[in-house]
């Protein structure tokens, strides 16, 4: 856990980016998401045509981030995540060259306008339950040992792009208790290092009720948040801190030349 936590801080710190390229296969390449929509014809029955799931048990993937959408589909495919449905769908892509069908869908997705632009106000009645789900989520429970969900996952819920940890923000919220059951079981073992398994193990039943209203109707725009809020950004970012550094990350053309500020 410890090791897990000081490897994130090392990776927000800017170190391991040759890492996150190696890991996540850092940017889409020009033009994915349009290839990704014709194939991603298929998902929408239960994703919805605009990334919506069609009920509550199949997640919303607009907005998702490109890395970890990635990831889910090469975990269903290896059988790393297993789900009687989504196993099934994730064998149907066609293979290609550099796995370029998974990244042009994962693109496709996670250009659609995001998942938290249809959440719903919150009703009146789960004020109480809301601000037990925005307490843990933001500062975690310290005496049970609950860590501050906020710290991977942003604190608007938007997640980490190159680390690929996903959005919350907007997500069913039906679909987010049954992964944090599923993490705690230990039926969902995907997580980098079990770390959602550590966490998932500790929170009761009315936790993750609370945290699952909360990031339902939570909007990242509303929270005052810090950094870069996208991929493209957060790469744009680095890049800069490198060409002031006067040294270029590698893979970065442009860097050096300065011509990256923008
Ligand atoms: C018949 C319904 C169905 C279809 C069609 C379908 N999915 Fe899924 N998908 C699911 C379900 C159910 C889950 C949740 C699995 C779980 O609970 O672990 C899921 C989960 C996912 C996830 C993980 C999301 C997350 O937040 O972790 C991704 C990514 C995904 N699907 C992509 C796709 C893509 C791409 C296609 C089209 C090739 C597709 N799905 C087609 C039902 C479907
Ligand atoms: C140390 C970093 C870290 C912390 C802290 C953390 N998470 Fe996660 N979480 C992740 C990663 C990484 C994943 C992606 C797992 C994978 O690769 O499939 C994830 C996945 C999830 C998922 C699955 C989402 C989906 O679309 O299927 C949920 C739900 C979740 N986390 C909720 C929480 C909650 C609630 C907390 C706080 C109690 C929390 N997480 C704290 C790193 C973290």
């Amino acid at each position: 856990m410890k090791s897990v936590l000081a490897a994130l801080i090392i990776a927000v710190l800017g170190v391991p980016l040759a890492q996150a390229k190696s890991d996540y296969h850092g940017l889409p390449a020009p033009g994915a998401a349009a290839l990704g929509a014709p194939q991603a014809a298929v998902c929408a029955a239960c994703h919805g045509s605009n990334g919506i799931g069609a009920s509550s048990v199949y997640p919303n993937l607009a907005g998702q981030k490109f890395n970890y959408i990635l990831k889910e589909l090469e975990d269903f495919r290896s059988g790393a995540r297993t789900n009687s449905i989504m196993s099934a769908m994730a064998m149907t892509i066609l293979p290609s060259k550099h796995h370029a069908n998974l990244k042009d869908i994962a693109a496709y997705f996670a250009q659609l306008k995001p998942m938290w632009t249809y959440a719903p106000a919150a009703a009146a009645a789960d004020h109480a339950q809301i601000e037990l789900g925005k307490s843990i989520y933001q500062h975690g429970v310290a005496r049970e040992g609950i860590p501050s969900c906020a710290a991977c996952h942003e604190l608007g819920g938007e997640g980490n792009g190159p680390m690929a940890i996903p959005a919350l923000a907007g997500q069913h919220a039906a679909y987010l208790v049954t992964q944090l059951k599923q993490f705690a079981s230990g039926k969902r073992h995907n997580s980098p290092g079990h770390v959602m398994h550590m966490i998932a193990r500790k929170l009761n039943a009315k936790q993750e009720a609370a945290l699952a209203a909360y990031l339902r109707q939570l909007d990242p725009a509303t929270s005052l948040g810090i950094g870069p809020k996208d991929f493209a950004a957060y790469a744009r970012a680095v890049i800069a801190r490198h060409a002031s550094a006067g040294k270029s990350p590698q893979g970065a053309p442009g860097a050096r030349a300065g011509k990256s500020a923008h």
